[in-house]
């Protein structure tokens, strides 16, 4: 049974029941700026091992469509973007942001039938988003705190992960691991020092965690000593299927991760910080931009328009692994920042980890609990039985490090103060 989950819960592929469950739900598919000019050129981009191409047509509408022809398969990327769609350059059939062929030059009689797929999208902060199930079963756009708000309060980045989406995922669901291979990682970066937060971490390495199961996915609740009448509780949010938002620190900017497959063997880890309630400064921008926080730095020309946006210390450079710093204690594994130290452990498993010979903790209950949701939704949907949190206004919650009185029951207090995050004060310390 527990094999069956785990060879069930790594393959997206189109057909799969765990692809089909995922597609049920909006994807971020690309940087809405990869295909930033009406007219300019088109892009390929591979989600759940579909090969897809996106483009923006002269109104600056976009279009994710099949890579292919349905003539005789030539890839669009060698097409023209021109005059409301994507052009064949090989015998000229011409096809719409939606995928419906409007020109067949040699028998325009033929031109229905000759429609290839186009998946519906939307924009939001400054990602393209794709639904790519079945046409009457669409969701209302994603309902996630920084999918709505203004684009200058929000900051994206994607960085390609040589690793199933499943094992990278679970990295955000797993907050032990933070106390780790993070643990010098969070006194020197910006996006992190000088808080509260910190000290208390340091303080109690030993976090005690409750998790609740709920409409969009799970609250895992971590607590630590706090002052003398309170704990100190960092509340981590996972939102069904893919999303997690992180614990903030301080007056920092909040964040969060979403992973999509890109294959069995590859997947973007998409990084977001955002300021509810302001624009992030020219400060944080910048630092986000350099690749701080949970963001990384780009191996040269990779981070471009259709690039690969493969990080700067990748497998084959071993992360740019430094002995000396792991020795000093400037990093635990040697490796610097947090998205290499992740992506480090996470690739290191292979491609797809050896799922039958892990032999888990009673701290993986998180990612126990995560598998047995996707995976009971993924059987569940075979069956006909309607796949969980669609409901966008569900999707609002927001993570927080609060302190709180010994008696008070953390759960109650979440309902009140992070089920609808957007008219709240952001709870950090
Ligand atoms: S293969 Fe595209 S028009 Fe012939
Ligand atoms: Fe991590």
């Amino acid at each position: 049974m527990a094999n069956e989950m785990m060879k069930t819960l790594v393959q997206t592929g189109r057909g799969t029941p765990t692809g089909n469950l995922l597609r049920r739900y909006w994807v971020p598919v690309m940087l809405s700026s990869e295909i930033a000019e009406p007219d300019g050129p088109q892009i390929r981009v591979q989600i759940m091992g579909e090969k897809l191409l996106a483009f923006r047509d002269t109104q600056g509408r976009p279009g994710l469509i099949s890579e292919f022809c349905s003539h005789r398969g030539v890839s669009l990327y060698f097409g023209r973007n021109e005059d409301n769609g994507i052009r064949c350059s090989y015998h000229g059939l011409k096809f719409d942001v939606t995928g419906k062929c409007v020109d067949v030059p040699q028998a325009p009689q033929v031109c229905e039938r000759m429609s290839i797929t186009g998946y519906p999208c939307v924009e939001r902060a400054g990602i393209l988003w794709a639904y790519m199930g079945p046409k009457d079963k669409q969701p209302a756009p994603p309902g996630v705190e920084w999918a709505n708000l203004p684009d200058d309060h929000v900051f994206v980045s994607k960085r390609l992960q040589e690793s199933n989406y499943l094992q990278a995922m679970e990295g955000g669901i797993d907050t032990s691991h933070v106390s780790f291979v993070h643990r010098f990682e969070v006194d020197g970066d910006p996006l992190h020092q000088g808080t509260k937060a910190n000290d208390y971490i340091k303080a109690d390495g030993n976090v005690i965690f409750e998790i609740e199961r709920n409409d969009f996915g799970l609250t895992l609740f971590g607590r630590r000593k706090g002052e003398p009448d309170s704990y100190y509780w960092r509340v981590t949010q996972w939102l069904f299927p893919w999303y997690n938002l992180i614990p903030p620190f301080g007056d920092h900017a909040l964040g969060g991760h979403v992973w999509v497959p890109i294959d069995d063997h590859h997947c973007w880890a998409w990084s977001i910080n955002f300021q509810p309630h302001r624009p992030l400064s020219a400060q944080e921008r910048q630092h986000l931009s350099e690749g701080k926080g949970v963001h990384c730095e780009y191996e040269e020309g990779t981070a471009v328009p259709g690039g690969t946006f493969r990080p700067k210390a990748n497998k084959e450079n071993d992360y740019l692994l430094d002995r000396v710093a792991q020795k000093e204690k400037r990093a635990f594994s040697g490796v610097f920042g947090f998205a290499a130290q992740d992506a480090s452990l996470q690739e290191s498993m292979g491609p797809i980890q050896d799922h039958e010979n892990e032999k888990l903790l009673p701290s993986d209950r998180a990612i126990v609990m995560a598998r047995r949701m996707l995976y009971e939704a993924a059987v569940n949907l075979e069956q006909g039985i309607e796949p969980p949190a669609l409901d966008s206004n569900k999707q609002r919650v927001r993570a927080a490090g609060v302190l709180l009185p010994i008696e008070q029951k953390p759960q109650d207090w979440a309902k009140v103060h992070l089920a609808d995050a957007k008219d709240q004060q952001v709870y950090s310390l």
